[in-house]
């Protein structure tokens, strides 16, 4: 049992990793426009990660933008990138004082320009730290990085640098986009959807999966601690017979 000052958990997830949905109809429900719900979301997005820092989660990735998500309409994906930018400014000096290191995975080089530059400013100024690591995934889709592995190494084999037959899992996993992170032990949906939509397809195969009705604006450390609470009573076999 891990004891905390505020809270007992059985168990704390190393990486948990979350598809922050619902903003969009946490705000129609408010009579509020799409990107008031993006706000209200980007907000809870500090909320969460503090209380991650408090409890030991060492790692958080966040579902903020998916190669899917480029369809909406431009002004909500100009507001999305433009609260992106905000947060990274607003958020840096808290990084800081928390040793927390930022990444990114994704297509980053699909976003605009401005937003690319502030992502590897904070990128390299957190670079050292070790406290925790946010990961934001941006233009992301799980067959992309998929693909993508599979591009790198199909170019190895091609000028001879790799054998085919030393293709295996633990090789493909070097090639994603950040293999030196663990896979998520615990992955969580609000809003309500039950599916992964896209979502870190290779390193969900053997995470917990944790879905909730809660809209994510409302995601609160106590449904947040619900999550983790659930997590620690699960049995995790990884195919195991214990
Ligand atoms: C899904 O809700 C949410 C997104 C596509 C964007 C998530 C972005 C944020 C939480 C804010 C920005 C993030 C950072 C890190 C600054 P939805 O719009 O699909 O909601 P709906 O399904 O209710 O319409």
């Amino acid at each position: 049992m891990i004891k905390h000052p505020e809270i007992k958990f059985e168990k704390v997830p190393c990486h948990v990793a979350i598809i922050m949905d619902g903003n969009g109809r946490w705000a129609k429900a408010k009579g509020l426009s799409r990107v008031k719900g993006h706000e209200a979301g980007a907000e809870n997005v500090r909320r969460i990660l503090k209380a991650s820092r408090r409890w030991g989660v060492k790692y958080v990735t966040l579902y903020a933008f998916s190669v899917e998500n480029w369809a909406r309409p431009s002004f909500e994906i100009k507001a999305l990138m433009s609260l992106l930018e905000h947060f990274l400014k607003r958020e840096e000096a808290e990084f800081h004082e928390s040793r927390l290191r930022l990444r990114v995975t994704g297509r980053i080089s699909d976003l605009p320009r401005s937003a690319q530059r502030e992502i590897a400013r904070v990128m390299k100024a957190t670079e050292k730290y070790d406290e925790g690591q946010l990961v934001l995934a941006l233009s992301y889709g799980g067959r992309a990085e998929i693909v993508d592995a599979a591009k790198k190494i199909a170019e190895k084999v091609k000028c001879g640098e790799m054998n085919v037959n030393d293709i295996d899992e633990k090789c493909f996993g070097g090639y994603l986009y950040n293999p030196d992170i663990p896979d998520p032990d615990l992955m969580v949906r609000t809003s309500g959807e039950i599916r992964i939509s896209n979502f870190l397809l290779w390193e969900l195969s053997y995470s917990e999966l944790y879905f909730t009705d809660v809209m994510w604006p409302d995601f609160n450390d106590d449904e947040y601690a619900k999550a983790i609470h659930e997590y620690g009573r699960r049995q995790r076999r990884f195919g195991d017979v214990k």
